[in-house]
């Protein structure tokens, strides 16, 4: 086990701002989802009131973090009660908790590693929840965001955009190691060819949509230095095929300090925090519109137009959730939601 002194002072520099906001249910943790090598565990947030079909957002949290932190320490989960989608919040089994962004085999198309993981929780989620197969989308901080860069290129046939906070480029930590300082400090400098080589040999022979994507970092950040961000508007420009200059660039957008261009018809957004270090934090926001997920609603309640009124929890033994289950997904405490088949899960 490579040794990871820098993982320590990450997790601080990243520990999530009290949520103001909290969500209405709880996570709970989904079993037996899939291929697992290495066992990664994997926690759902199923609102009560759902989309029709729901989206899907699988949210990774940064090292040393876990599934819980990055539930309650983002807005991704309270937003997901008045929107209807659903959230997977992943939580890597490394000692240290980082993701494995760095072993050909995560970086390969169902060739394993945690990445493998993460693809077979979306197929469940598929499969089990009815979630919009076009609406699948992946977010997160840190190495989070460094396996958000890693499911575009190992899985681009699974997710419509990503969104990645203060990461590398698809094969930056490539190696034998969880840690690479040569990208981390952001001295690993490729064309957007290899760069995009790199992520297109993720999948070989994929001819399909490419997924879009969105990308934010702090100018001042010296974990994972800026210019991993320059090499990533390389990578995912060229993989896009589309060019590298923007076409257009706001400055004090979204917010005061910050920059924001947008290359091709808005496939690749990148955004640029001056002022900021490795602690930039989320803009749930704008992750939600770049993945046109602003105005989603769920669907009509019983009785009515618009979204109904919030289901009541179920009683123990009752159905909570299965294909096409429209009733209420949450139980009354403290009985948890269980999946016993992808017709009927239940409160037990
Ligand atoms: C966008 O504008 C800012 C401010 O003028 C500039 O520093 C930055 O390099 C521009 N970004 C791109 C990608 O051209
Ligand atoms: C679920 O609902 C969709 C949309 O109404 C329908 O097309 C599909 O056949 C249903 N699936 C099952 C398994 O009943």
């Amino acid at each position: 086990m490579p040794r990871l002194p820098i993982l320590s002072v990450l997790g601080v520099a990243l520990l999530a701002p009290t949520a103001i906001f909290a969500a209405a249910g709880d996570l709970t943790e989904i079993t037996n989802f899939g291929r697992n090598p290495t066992n990664v565990q994997m926690f759902v947030y199923k609102p009560t009131r759902l989309a029709s079909p729901p989206p899907l957002i699988v949210a990774l949290h940064w090292c040393s973090g876990t599934a819980q932190q990055m539930f309650s320490g983002s807005q991704f989960a309270n937003i997901a009660d008045q929107k209807g989608y659903i959230v997977i919040y992943p939580d890597a089994p490394e000692a240290g908790q980082c993701w494995d962004v760095h072993t050909k085999a995560t970086l390969t198309h169902d060739a394993g590693g945690d990445s493998l993981a993460i693809a077979e929780a979306v197929r469940y989620a598929i499969k089990e929840y009815g979630v919009d197969k076009k609406r699948v989308f992946a977010t997160g901080l840190s190495s989070g965001a460094m396996m958000t860069n890693v499911l575009m290129g190992a899985y681009p046939d699974l997710f419509a955009a990503g969104s990645a906070y203060a990461g590398v480029p698809y094969g930056c930590f490539e190696g034998p190691d969880m840690w690479q300082p040569q990208c981390a400090n952001g001295q690993l400098i490729k064309t957007a060819q290899q760069w995009g080589d790199q992520a297109r040999a993720g999948y070989p022979g994929y001819t399909g949509t490419r997924p879009k994507f969105q990308t934010w970092h702090g100018a001042t950040d010296s974990v994972l230095y800026p210019q991993n961000f320059f090499e990533q508007i390389k990578q995912w420009t060229n993989v896009l095929g589309i060019s590298s200059t923007p076409t257009s660039n706001l400055t004090n957008t979204p917010v005061a300090n910050y920059w924001c261009a947008t290359f091709g018809n808005g496939q690749l957004q990148a955004n640029f925090a001056n002022g900021v270090g490795h602690e930039i934090w989320y803009r749930e926001g704008d992750v939600l519109d770049f993945f046109g997920l602003s105005s989603l609603t769920p669907a009509p309640g019983p009785g009515g137009e618009g979204p109904g009124p919030t289901l009541p929890p179920v009683a123990q033994w009752g159905q909570c959730g299965g294909i096409n289950w429209t009733g209420s997904t949450a139980c009354v405490s403290p009985f948890v939601c269980t999946v016993i088949s992808e017709w009927f899960s239940q409160c037990k």
